[in-house]
């Protein structure tokens, strides 16, 4: 096949049984380990992206917005320290002009018509880069040059199909790096039992989100888990419609340290993600901005979920905030699935 034009316009994922798309946004959550195990890369994707990787990749860019811009986010970290080439996420209209023939885009987007992802899709196309797209449909799906579509089952929101868009851009980043597939499938095991610890827990999401209403929770990350605080703001914002942020340590210690005072305290809640990975130093930053912060009035909640890998921890610690953001909507009386103003404003945009 000729890698440079694309050819192959079959689904390039294998399809496992799919289960059926959930009504509302407790069940699609609900769903979430499952569906991390629903997509297999088959055969034909695989020899593409040894090929690319053997003919040597300037570097990969993933290209998307929003829920559809998670799933590169999340990869982009946990290449950070090993990939011997850039791994960068892409939340654009436009590109960096580094991104050249040599690269790799794999273009996300769940309705397959967001606006800055095809923009970024069609100077992608026009760099000669080599294209992958994932998407349940929408005009992504239309692109001739895409080598691989990957098609995403539909019906679900973009926030809530992250774990198949997760599955897909990392099986296609771990095989154009050569690197040894992630277990999904044990991951999800993993993530199914652990539902039953935290309803029992002291944690259990409904407690957390409990402690929640009526705060404003900045959710802190360190390395990996940085886009895992982004995601747990966003969904806060878009299920629970809830004023939410995010930051990241070490960073936050350079300036937003100093707004965690006592006047500002009323109804902040830090969060703190704690990793079983983190280093002596950055464990050492964050045991003293805890207390520092708990020295103002604060009252920082500290979550670590034990895992037996990184990635495991990142999706565990986002399934636990997936469903704490669905409890937050149910106790403030609102709809988790709607998107009204998202989708007013790209009506509106044309
Ligand atoms: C909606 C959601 C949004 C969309 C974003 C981009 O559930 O999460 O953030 O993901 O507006 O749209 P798509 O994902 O269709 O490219």
């Amino acid at each position: 096949m000729d890698l440079l034009k694309g050819g192959s316009y079959s689904v390039f994922l294998e399809r496992v049984k799919m289960t059926s798309v959930a009504s509302d946004m407790y069940e699609m959550v609900m769903q979430f380990p499952d569906l991390l195990t629903k997509l297999k890369m088959d055969q034909d994707t695989k020899e593409t992206c040894i090929r690319l990787g053997n003919n040597g990749l300037g570097g990969v860019v993933t290209l998307g917005m929003g829920g559809s811009a998670i799933a590169g986010l999340y990869v982009q970290a946990l290449f950070l320290d090993s990939s011997p080439i850039p791994i960068i996420a892409n939340r654009e209209y436009i590109l960096p002009k580094y991104v050249d023939s040599n690269w790799c885009a794999i273009a996300v987007s769940y309705s397959g018509n967001t606006e800055e992802t095809l923009t970024a899709c069609n100077e992608a196309i026009k760099r000669n880069c080599r294209l992958f797209t994932v998407g349940s449909g929408g005009k992504l799906s239309q692109k001739s040059e895409s080598l691989n579509k990957i098609k995403i089952p539909g019906g679900y929101q973009p926030r809530a199909a992250f774990p198949l868009l997760f599955s897909a851009v990392l099986n296609l980043v771990e095989c154009l790096l050569g690197t040894e597939p992630t277990d999904l499938a044990e991951i999800s095991e993993t993530l199914s039992k652990r539902l039953a610890q935290w309803e029992n827990s002291r944690l259990a999401p409904r407690t957390v989100a409990q402690d929640l209403a009526g705060k404003i929770p900045v959710f802190i990350g360190s390395r990996d888990l940085v886009p895992v605080a982004y995601r747990a703001k966003c969904q806060i914002n878009e299920n629970a419609k809830g004023m939410a942020f995010f930051s990241q340590i070490p960073e936050a210690n350079h300036n937003e340290i100093e707004s965690f005072v006592d006047k500002n305290r009323s109804n902040i809640k830090p969060i703190f993600l704690r990793s079983s990975y983190e280093d002596a130093r950055i464990k050492k930053r964050i045991d003293i901005t805890t207390s520092l912060y708990e020295e103002e009035g604060f009252s920082p909640v500290r979550l670590s979920i034990e895992s037996s890998s990184k990635i495991e921890e990142m999706l565990a610690l986002t399934y636990y905030l997936d469903l704490v953001s669905v409890e937050l909507a149910h106790i403030r009386g609102v709809d988790p699935l709607s998107v009204e103003r998202i989708s007013r404003l790209k009506g509106e945009l044309g």
